[in-house]
């Protein structure tokens, strides 16, 4: 109910709604109306309470409301229904454990995560309200086999997002990592499950530093956050809209023609390794070699010592 009410209170912003009005219309009493209303200031929202004129929802740009985001969305299939947190474990892990019975397109989003899951079992630190954590939930009629292009998607479509918000010098890092100066502001994670030929779903999780002031002592040589590198805060909304805009057009260009061309050429355009010497790490495994290339299939080219090329299909790398 408490959803609905900031609904109702949303979409009849720059007036008041009354106790008795919202009670009538959610069949419950103004204590119970009254009771949500406390428990939405407390995750943040600004509802000024004005006798015998009730509830009004003012300004407050830190605040991720699904209907506003939905209403800010130029998609047709992506972030239509968004599940929202004030705080949860991990939204991948949520997304997944309603992935088999909630349609493609549903976007889940936490304000902040207790228990944030990056890349080869390491924790993403998701502090309240500074940064963007999101999952969102695909069905493509595709084999597990291509289900890595969907990161391709997403660090394609987060470069640009940010970059439109921020116009910070954003480069991808192949393949998870989209990265400022040379520090890490933003890890994807996707995970699926499926049958040998086909995938039941993909989770494309996705975590920013936006506005977080600093970081711990062994996170601060890697890990940066726009706010640092941009000197100024930014608009969560704002930014999580120009990303799930930009990820619908590479999503649907990858499945109507089935080729990850326009994906590949922003990849390539943004990389932050191309031409570079790099770091490869896979187990136990280290190569040093040239990034030469990302191929149509989104797999980093490398050329080692004497000329020999190979291709990369995932692994650590650093530049
Ligand atoms: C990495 O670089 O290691 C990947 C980090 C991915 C973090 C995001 S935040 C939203 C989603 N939920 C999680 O628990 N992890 C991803």
């Amino acid at each position: 109910m408490k959803e609905k009410i900031l609904k109702v209170l949303y979409e009849s912003k720059g007036q008041y709604k009354s106790g008795e009005e919202l009670a009538e219309l959610f069949g419950v009493s103004r204590t119970a109306i009254w009771k949500q209303i406390n428990s939405l200031k407390k995750e943040g929202h600004i509802i000024e309470t004005v006798n015998k004129k009730g509830y009004q929802l003012m300004e407050n740009d830190n605040l991720l409301v699904p209907v506003e985001l939905q209403s800010m969305l130029d998609t047709e299939e992506i972030g239509h229904h968004i599940i929202y947190f004030d705080s949860i474990k991990s939204t991948n892990t949520y997304a997944k454990e309603i992935a088999h019975e909630t349609p493609h397109g549903v976007v889940i989003i936490g304000n902040e995560q207790t228990e944030g899951r990056g890349r080869m079992g390491r924790g993403w630190t998701s502090p309240k309200g500074k940064g963007i954590f999101m999952s969102i939930i695909l069905k493509p009629q595709i084999p597990p086999t291509e289900g890595a292009k969907m990161t391709q998607i997403a660090a394609a479509a987060t470069c640009l997002g940010i970059r439109s918000i921020t116009s910070l010098d954003v480069l991808i890092k192949w393949p998870n990592d989209v990265i400022i100066n040379g520090k890490k502001v933003c890890g994807i994670l996707t995970e699926m499950s499926g049958e040998l030929n086909q995938v039941a779903y993909i989770i494309v999780g996705i975590g920013i530093n936006v506005n977080t002031e600093e970081f711990p002592e062994d996170l601060r040589e890697k890990g940066t956050s726009l706010l640092i590198e941009g000197k100024k805060h930014y608009s969560r909304k704002e930014m999580i809209v120009a990303i799930l805009n930009e990820f619908e057009k590479l999503y649907q260009d990858y499945i109507k023609s089935g080729s990850l061309q326009s994906t590949i050429e922003i990849c390539k355009k943004y990389s932050a390794m191309l031409g570079k010497e790099i770091r490869i790490i896979q187990g136990n495994k280290e190569t040093i070699a040239k990034a030469v290339d990302i191929t149509e299939e989104g797999l980093l080219k490398i050329a080692q010592e004497g000329g020999k090329e190979d291709l990369v299909f995932s692994g650590e790398v650093s530049v």
